[in-house]
């Protein structure tokens, strides 16, 4: 449908559902052909999938076939000597993934009746096997609609939608589930076999993709916008920020501990804490700063250091303890039963409880 000769804009949803008929006409004329597809009984899609993460196609063929020969049921696997099933991996790298799936063969056995189970959630509670891989066995074995998202279609969707979300935040993986989970057709395995084969073999990472070939091109916005190259944008996380903090225990003659608040915006917004500042303060610079907020630091001794991990932020707190002061205004004096009941303290500053308990007498 042509409107005053362009064509219409069509919404994320509308573009996706257009995905299944392509692909799928696509896939059956050029799908590799693989051992796992030609007769995908569940325990042989289970033993593929576990062989092709972090491994590709043409590297597990060959082990594929000699580890069933070696290992042709679940049962067989179970009761295998554990180093004839390492042996038989010998060279696919990343062992865990034989180990865990030999565990996993056992776990069939005791807790499965040795069926390996027909739904996503039993078969997310095998070891080594994540979201990605339970939806693979659940569409491919047994025709589950459930989605298969991995680096491949995040790049294929990312790419198709012209998305510039960050493919690396777990929030924008479950967003493209959901929206895949909502246009999944009948032949559910098949369909989530073509997204991960259009990226294996024609939307390919890194180098150019093969768009003139690709069964997607006439819906594709990041092929129509010349931009499918940049995509999709996986932006690692910032490294955290290292702060180091000076914290004052300050005890009180009456046995009493000094808090304040903290700002109302920010880390920890309004929340009372043990008083600090930013930086490492020597004694000359805490008593300056003690002087500063009304406090006559006669006994003052280094305290423990430790250590808080943010979001975004680490703090590295040294501490300096005061005691017998006067009650300064500029600080909250709490007794054992005011830090139980009224002033919750953070557990930024958990290091110092024992400590805080240990002083608090009053
Ligand atoms: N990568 C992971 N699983 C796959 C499958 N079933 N077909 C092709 N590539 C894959």
């Amino acid at each position: 449908m042509k409107v005053k000769g362009e064509w219409p804009v069509l919404k994320d949803q509308e573009v996706l559902a257009l995905l299944p008929e392509l692909l799928l006409e696509w896939y059956d004329r050029s799908a590799r052909v693989l051992p796992w597809r030609e007769d995908p009984t569940p325990y042989r899609v289970w033993v593929s999938e576990i062989m092709l993460q972090q491994t590709r196609v043409e590297a597990v063929k060959p082990y594929y076939e000699r580890f069933l020969e070696a290992f042709p049921t679940v049962e067989a696997l179970a009761n295998a000597p554990t180093d004839r099933v390492l042996k038989m991996w010998e060279g696919l790298g990343y062992y865990n993934r034989a180990r865990n799936l030999q565990k996993g063969a056992q776990m069939v056995m005791e807790r499965f009746g040795g069926q390996v189970p027909a739904s996503f959630e039993e078969l997310r509670s095998l070891p080594g096997v994540g979201d990605y891989t339970a939806g693979a066995i659940a569409s491919i074995a047994f025709g589950l609609p459930v989605p298969a998202v991995d680096g491949n279609v995040l790049r294929v969707i990312s790419r198709v939608l012209c998305r510039r979300d960050n493919i690396l935040d777990p929030k924008v993986k479950s967003r493209m589930e959901g929206e895949i989970r909502a246009i999944l057709p009948q032949r559910v395995g098949d369909f989530n076999q073509s997204l991960m084969e259009l990226g294996a073999t024609i939307c390919l990472p890194g180098g150019p993709p093969k768009c003139l070939l690709c069964p997607l091109n006439q819906v594709c916005r990041g092929y129509q916008e010349g931009v499918a190259l940049e995509l999709p944008v996986k932006t690692k996380p910032k490294p955290r920020k290292k702060e180091e903090r000076t914290l004052f225990l300050l005890v009180s003659r009456k046995g009493r501990l000094g808090l304040w608040r903290r700002p109302e915006q920010g880390l920890l917004a309004g929340l009372w804490e043990l008083p600090g500042v930013e930086g490492k303060l020597n004694q000359e610079q805490a008593l300056a700063f003690l002087d500063s907020k009304g406090v006559k630091a006669e006994n003052i001794t280094q305290g423990p250091k430790t250590k808080h991990i943010f979001s975004h932020v680490e703090w590295h707190m040294n501490c300096w303890v005061v005691r017998d002061v006067e009650e300064s205004a500029e600080f909250t004096w709490a007794g054992t039963r005011e830090l139980r009941e009224t002033y919750t303290l953070p557990s930024a500053f958990k290091g110092y409880f024992p400590l805080v308990e240990e002083l608090v007498t009053g």
